[in-house]
């Protein structure tokens, strides 16, 4: 029972923490095509609000009940497709914490990336939420 509570709460945080995922970036690609400054403090605050209020702790929730669901069934670290999904996990935080940077670049006026970059950038995400859904719903290893 309380194992169906904490998976129900991993599924909403990390939907939570997806939407942040696709957003943001998606943020950039319109920040990298304006020019004038009010936008740019516009787009500024719509990043640091998505960012701190909604990605960092629904990542941190999903982790925390991702945990937890293994703290109360561990055999599932036995199976070869949660330790794919886990290295997925991991390149999932290495892409917030980018998109984190990227967020501060802009913030400063730094940034030097084109539109398309950001584009292209936003498609990480997709890929690997597929990946991730098809090994824990089909498990094929
Ligand atoms: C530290 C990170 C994470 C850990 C330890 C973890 C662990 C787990 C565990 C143990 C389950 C239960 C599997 C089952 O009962 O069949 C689960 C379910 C699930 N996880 Fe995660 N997870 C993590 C992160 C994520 C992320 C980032 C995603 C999103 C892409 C995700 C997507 C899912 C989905 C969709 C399910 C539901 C599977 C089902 O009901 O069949 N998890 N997770």
């Amino acid at each position: 029972m309380l194992y169906l509570w904490l998976k129900a709460f991993h599924l909403i945080a990390l939907v939570c923490w997806f939407a942040g995922l696709f957003y943001l970036p998606r943020l950039f690609v319109y920040h990298a095509q304006s020019s004038d400054a009010v936008s740019h403090e516009r787009f500024c605050l719509m990043e640091r609000k998505l960012y701190r209020g909604i990605m960092l702790p629904a990542m941190i929730l999903t982790l925390v009940f991702g945990i937890g669901l293994l703290l109360i069934n561990p055999s599932w670290m036995t199976q070869g497709w949660m330790h794919t999904k886990l290295a997925l996990v991991v390149v999932l935080i290495g892409y917030h914490h980018v998109c984190g940077a990227m967020r501060k670049r802009f913030e400063r006026g730094e940034n030097k990336r084109s539109h398309v970059f950001y584009r292209w950038f936003n498609e990480v995400p997709v890929l690997v939420l597929i990946a991730i859904v098809i090994l824990v719903v089909v498990k094929p290893y």
